[in-house]
């Protein structure tokens, strides 16, 4: 397909807007919708420094159908990378409502207008991002998760997530719709709302606070810069749109790069050279996964996708912007850029 009119969803949040900018890398890509929003984790700066004509925001709604259709007929969108979501476990076992809302139901109307796009002579391609979480949790020797895997998720968030998957997968079988699924272990790099673990150290670190660990710290996940996750999500697009993978297939990117929480928090510690902040173990997370490991063997196999970022290199960089981005790292945390909602929209 040449000069393809893409539909971000969740656009401003940590991996939408590096999906964003990461496609406006390529000629290829003729407009990029933004529809994101900007709940708490969604910050209008994290795409603010975008000048590209290519490029346009609209706040609004997933679960807005209206919305939906009114984006999709006139950019005349042909293919949908869909990240919007709720995205933090822990808030999850607090209230799971704004789970279901958007995860679920968000997702069920993206459906529901593609179908009826398509009923009107268009083929939308959605490219629906998920997550490892759906397969559950690993014991040490077990193998990594492929796409074969259980679904068989544990908690909240990742019972939404896993639902959503479900919803996709049944309107590919039942109105032969082009859509696949992406799904992903622990990201981590610029832009991630400090409420996950790798910005929450950082931030605590750099205010010499106490770094709270769940537990005994030694539940294990498998890293990813997400610049890596980002080019597997172009890359399954390209495969949807030349054929190379079929509707209904799934594709699993993992960085092939294993740690337990403790050895994250004390390479942070050693890259920061911090020495006044000290690991606190605080009572664990309720029905804490011990342990997520991927198997990408199909993307690299498939797409001749790689992760490409070293998790040292990776993480030096994280840090280095999480120290230079002090403002952003504020003005998300305080929700001010609301105001700014509030002036432009309300
Ligand atoms: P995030 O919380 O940083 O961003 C979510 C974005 O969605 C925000 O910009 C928010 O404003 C927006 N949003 C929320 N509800 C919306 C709605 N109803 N309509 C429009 N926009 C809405 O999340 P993230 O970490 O960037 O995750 C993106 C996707 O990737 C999610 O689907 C998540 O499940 C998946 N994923 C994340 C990871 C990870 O490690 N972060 C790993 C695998 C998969
Ligand atoms: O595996 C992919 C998933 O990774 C994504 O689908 C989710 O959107 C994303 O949030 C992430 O989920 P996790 O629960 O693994 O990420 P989080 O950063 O919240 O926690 C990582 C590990 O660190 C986990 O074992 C819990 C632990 N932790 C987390 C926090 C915030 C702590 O020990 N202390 C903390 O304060």
């Amino acid at each position: 397909m040449n000069k393809i009119k893409v539909l971000v969803t969740g656009g401003c949040g940590f991996i939408g807007s590096h999906v964003i900018h990461k496609l406006l890398d390529y000629d290829s890509y003729k407009k990029i919708v933004n529809l994101d929003l900007l709940t708490y984790s969604g910050h209008p700066e994290n795409c603010g420094d975008i000048t590209d004509k290519r490029y346009k925001f609209v706040y609004g709604s997933i679960n807005n159908k209206g919305l939906l259709t009114k984006i999709i007929e006139e950019e005349d969108i042909d293919v949908i990378f869909h990240l919007a979501a709720e995205s933090h476990v822990d808030r999850s076992i607090d209230s799971i409502e704004p789970f279901i809302s958007t995860n679920i139901d968000g997702t069920r109307c993206i459906l529901e207008v593609i179908v009826e796009m398509n009923n009107n002579h268009k083929n939308i391609k959605l490219i629906h991002i998920s997550t490892d979480e759906v397969y559950g949790s690993l014991n040490k020797d077990d193998k990594p998760f492929n796409e074969n895997s259980q679904i068989s998720p544990r908690n909240p968030y990742a019972a939404t997530k896993a639902a959503s998957d479900h919803l996709v997968l049944s309107f590919v079988n039942t109105f032969n719709i082009d859509a696949v699924i992406t799904r992903c272990s622990n990201n981590y790099g610029p832009r991630q709302f400090p409420e996950k673990l790798i910005p929450l150290m950082i931030m605590k670190m750099m205010n010499d606070e106490n770094l709270p660990i769940y537990g005994d710290g030694k539940q294990i996940r498998d890293w990813i810069h997400v610049e890596d996750h980002v080019d597997g999500i172009i890359a399954v697009g390209e495969a949807l749109d030349k054929g190379i993978v079929s509707p209904g297939e799934v594709i699993n990117f993992g960085g092939d790069n294993e740690k337990t929480n403790l050895e994250i928090v004390d390479k942070i510690l050693q890259l920061f050279g911090n020495t006044e902040s000290k690991i606190e173990h605080i009572k664990d997370r309720l029905g804490h996964d011990r342990r997520y490991a991927i198997d990408s063997n199909k993307a690299k196999n498939i797409l001749r996708w790689y992760p490409k970022i070293k998790w040292e290199d990776g993480l030096r960089n994280t840090l280095k912007w999480y120290i230079d981005n002090t403002d952003w790292a504020k003005s998300i945390t305080s929700g001010e850029y609301r105001n700014w909602i509030n002036k432009h929209y309300n």
